[in-house]
């Protein structure tokens, strides 16, 4: 590196050469995104978010997340798996899909997953089955899991611990529970996912979020979905993970540059990312 580069660096402070996140959650693959998928990719990628992963939701976005993974090597990497909210009375074909593109590709994980009591109840026992059929997927591929658990913590949790499944590891997306669940999930070895719903003023995350050891927490936008504050609603993007990461900081008492270090590498060691 010539000298007048290393002067530069040490005599700017922004200068984040070296500064990497990665958004471990984003639908960068859905329609929101088709008008300007690229700029959105190069945006992320100007501000330090140099890699995305991809959690998928049904058979009917597979070949999606498939799509733009193979066009973005490296930067964008996909997921396979089903989603509770699309989990209905025919939930085994949906389940066959994945099952069928685990062979076609190289996942990094089986996401996202888990049980949603909040949009619909009316399939919980299937949502239950199909969440019980792919952690034991998970463990076969010896992927990790992304968990989708949205007023459904302690269900999962209590199915977590009857099925154990010998070396499941993975993470509890867009954690918004509480402290009391916050240490469950974290004694068994799960990382938390954090994401915009820790800007919004009432959330009442930081104090639970304050606790969690940040060598267990992960950075996500969950887009384009639950944009951070000053971007709240407005579609998010993965860019905005900087306001995500500021906020975190501020919590932790950190710098972002050090946020950016420990939830990168713990994003590197679950998902076993080169
Ligand atoms: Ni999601």
């Amino acid at each position: 590196m010539p000298l007048f580069f290393l002067f530069h660096m040490f005599a700017n402070p922004n200068y984040s050469l070296q500064m990497e996140f990665i958004d471990s959650h984003t639908h960068l693959y859905l329609p929101q995104f088709d008008n300007d998928r690229d700029e959105v990719i190069s945006r992320a990628m100007d501000n330090n978010v140099s890699r995305m992963l991809l959690p998928n939701i049904d058979a009917g976005t597979i070949d999606d997340i498939i799509k733009l993974s193979g066009k973005y090597p490296g930067i964008c990497y996909p997921m396979t798996g089903l989603h509770p909210t699309s989990v209905n009375s025919e939930f085994e074909d949906q389940l066959q899909a994945v099952k069928d593109s685990l062979s076609q590709n190289n996942f990094i994980a089986i996401g996202e997953i888990g049980i949603d009591l909040y949009w619909d109840k009316t399939f919980f026992r299937e949502q239950e089955k199909a969440f019980r059929e792919q952690i034991n997927i998970a463990v076969r591929e010896d992927l990790p899991v992304v968990i989708h658990s949205r007023e459904s913590i302690d269900a999962i949790i209590e199915i977590i611990d009857d099925e154990n499944p010998e070396g499941l590891k993975g993470v509890f997306h867009s954690f918004t529970g509480t402290a009391e669940q916050a240490k469950k999930i974290v004694e068994r070895g799960f990382y938390i996912g954090t994401g915009g719903i820790m800007t919004f003023k009432n959330s009442g995350l930081d104090s639970v979020i304050k606790d969690i050891d940040i060598e267990k927490i992960l950075l996500e936008t969950d887009s384009p979905y639950l944009a951070p504050v000053p971007k709240r609603g407005k579609r998010n993007e993965s860019s905005y993970l900087r306001h995500i990461a500021d906020k975190l900081a501020n919590i932790k008492g950190l710098t972002v540059k050090e946020v950016a270090e420990i939830t990168t590498y713990n994003c590197i060691n679950l998902f076993n990312l080169e």
